[in-house]
């Protein structure tokens, strides 16, 4: 099939009288649409497709040197982020790959605009008989049989063979969109019911985390220390609701903190609309345990730079062109890893890589479907989450109850079949896996980078919605709840005179790791399974365990 659209397109060019066509070589492709989506005809040649290249990013082992050179503890450059500028020209793609691709473009009368600073990403619009004549691609109609959702895409492209080492990717071609919307969002926070428990047993508010985690309650000091929040489209973060929980759970603080707003792809943030679940979640388990830390709320809209990636990359290009970007940021939202291509999915994750030089930590709940993904039942073998199975991130899972504290069944955890496992992470997994011996063999994958890192409670939040509390539970809960712990400790660093954390596994996975309680109870089950149990040291459903602010504090040196 690859080898007659060849010649089709060949035929085609001639025909135009074009240059000599491109030797074009097979660069992506997938077996076939995601299921859920059916194919329903060829899409209309007139039709516009507005299309991204990625170029190849400029020097990626460097990146990812000079990233662990400054998040390892025993480095010694520990702690000595980059400019703005250093982390730009590490992930810049090279002059060559620039030329390389717009003379290509302009032999095929196509001019593209850079959409990224570094010039990585371009984009342009050509009709679709114009997509697949350059591609080697069928661009078809697919529907999502659910929802309706329709999509333009192929099931493989090409590109000409001396771009290759040149041109990283062209999107949106092989990667589907997500189907429930626009939101790549595991699940809104599950509501539970509302028992107010003084032991917090089987309710959580910020006291119960304070001494569970022994998380202190006096202000942070330091005004350059941000927190930030992700937020997608129609989720707005509420001011009142916050100063109503504040005033409940932390008598102690003013209930006039709030946080700030920042936006990207014409976000907003209404504080007139019902306010979102996750959006209120997330800012009242950060401003309300990150005392006094300065907060942002990042809302990203849906007119998305980067096509059907609903704003993900956006929302790091934003950051990354920041002299000062917040020092965490905590996103509550993530699909699974299989509804990305491997080649996306990559490139994603070099830009968290990129953030990471900067000194963010970057934390992403780990999902809420078990070893299923965002599946229930219907899995044969486990579906790992993105972004979790990227090494340069933080995957937080969760626990439930206390005394033990135990693997929340939905945490998400497993391994990636995208990544690998990454140095600092080869000896925490290899220990498990010998401990793990042949339970749920084959059906995953041994060789990837293992997830999530570290986990909090995530069972039944307390929180303030329209001016009613309700419980919410989910991993949604746990990532907001790790990044406010991060934040204070860099608060306290900032006053000492160090750096801020920045990429936090490699110090989690070494001098952290006796820092965080080790959770041995409970699992994670999915596909007709019982999933991976917690067991002592790291595992596939808790990760490290859960932390301590104190021993963390000793930890880095505080
Ligand atoms: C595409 O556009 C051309 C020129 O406007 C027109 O002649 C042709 O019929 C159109 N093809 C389809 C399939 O709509
Ligand atoms: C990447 O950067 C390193 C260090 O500056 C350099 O030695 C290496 O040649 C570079 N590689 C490429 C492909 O540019
Ligand atoms: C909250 O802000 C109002 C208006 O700025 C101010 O009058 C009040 O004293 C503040 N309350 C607290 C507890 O800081
Ligand atoms: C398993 O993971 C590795 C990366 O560690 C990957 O190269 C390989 O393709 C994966 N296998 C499957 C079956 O997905």
């Amino acid at each position: 099939m690859v080898a007659s659209g060849l010649l089709l397109a060949s035929l085609v060019t001639l025909a135009l009288g074009k240059p000599a066509t491109r030797n074009l070589k097979l660069h992506e492709a997938v077996r076939g649409a995601p299921s859920g989506f059916s194919l329903t005809g060829s899409a209309d040649p007139n039709q516009t497709l507005k299309l991204r290249l990625a170029l190849v990013q400029g020097n990626v082992t460097e990146l990812e040197r000079r990233l662990y050179d400054v998040s390892t503890p025993s480095s010694a450059n520990y702690g000595k982020h980059l400019s703005k500028t250093e982390a730009h020209q590490l992930a810049a793609p090279a002059q060559e790959s620039i030329d390389a691709v717009n003379s290509w473009l302009k032999e095929n009368g196509i001019t593209a605009q850079t959409t990224t600073t570094t010039g990585g990403w371009l984009s342009f619009e050509v009709p679709v008989s114009k997509a697949n004549e350059l591609f080697d691609a069928d661009f078809s109609i697919f529907k999502h049989d659910d929802t309706g959702v329709e999509a333009v895409r192929t099931l493989s492209y090409s590109i000409p063979a001396e771009l290759q080492g040149h041109l990283d990717l062209v999107h949106p071609t092989v990667t589907f969109p997500n189907p429930n919307g626009h939101l790549p969002v595991f699940k809104t926070p599950v509501k539970s019911k509302r028992q107010v428990d003084a032991s917090c047993s089987s309710t959580i508010i910020p006291a119960c985390l304070q001494s569970l985690y022994n998380i202190p309650s006096d202000a942070a000091t330091q005004s350059s220390n941000q927190l930030a929040v992700t937020g997608f489209i129609e989720q707005y973060a509420n001011q009142d609701d916050l100063a109503v929980f504040l005033k409940q759970y932390r008598t102690d603080m003013s209930s006039n903190t709030t946080f700030t707003l920042q936006t990207l792809d014409g976000g907003s943030n209404s504080q007139t609309h019902i306010p979102g679940f996750e959006a209120n979640l997330d800012i009242q388990y950060t401003v309300g345990i990150a005392t006094g830390v300065p907060t942002v709320f990042i809302s990203v809209g849906d007119q998305y730079q980067d096509g059907d990636l609903d704003g993900f990359l956006d929302v790091i290009n934003f950051l990354l062109d920041e002299d000062e970007p917040p020092y965490v940021l905590t996103t509550s939202y993530g699909q699974d890893e299989h509804t990305m291509s491997q080649k996306l999915a990559q490139n994603l994750c070099n830009a968290y890589a990129q953030l990471g030089t900067r000194g963010v930590s970057i934390l992403f709940a780990s999902g809420d479907g078990g070893v299923a993904g965002s599946h229930s039942n219907t899995c044969t073998t486990f579906i790992p989450t993105f972004p979790s199975g990227c090494p340069y991130m933080t995957s937080v899972g969760a626990t439930s109850g206390i005394n033990p504290e135990s693997a929340a069944s939905f945490s998400s955890g497993g391994f990636s079949n995208y990544f690998s496992a990454p140095d600092y992470q080869s000896s925490a997994i290899s220990s498990y896996l010998s401990a793990l011996g042949s339970t749920n063999e084959g059906k995953f994958n041994t060789t990837g980078r293992g997830f999530p890192d570290v986990s909090t409670q995530g069972v039944n939040f307390e929180i303030m919605v329209r001016y009613t509390l309700e419980g919410v539970s989910g991993t949604s809960a746990s990532s907001p709840t790790f990044a406010a712990i991060v934040a204070l400790l860099n608060d306290r660093l900032i006053a000492a005179g160090k750096s801020p954390l920045g990429f936090l596994n490699p110090f989690l996975y070494s001098t952290g790791a006796s820092a965080l309680n080790d959770i041995t109870s409970g699992s994670n089950p999915g596909c007709d399974t019982d999933g991976f149990p917690a067991k002592e040291g790291w595992d596939a459903v808790t990760g490290l365990g859960t932390p301590d602010f104190l021993k963390l504090a000793a930890a880095v040196g505080l």
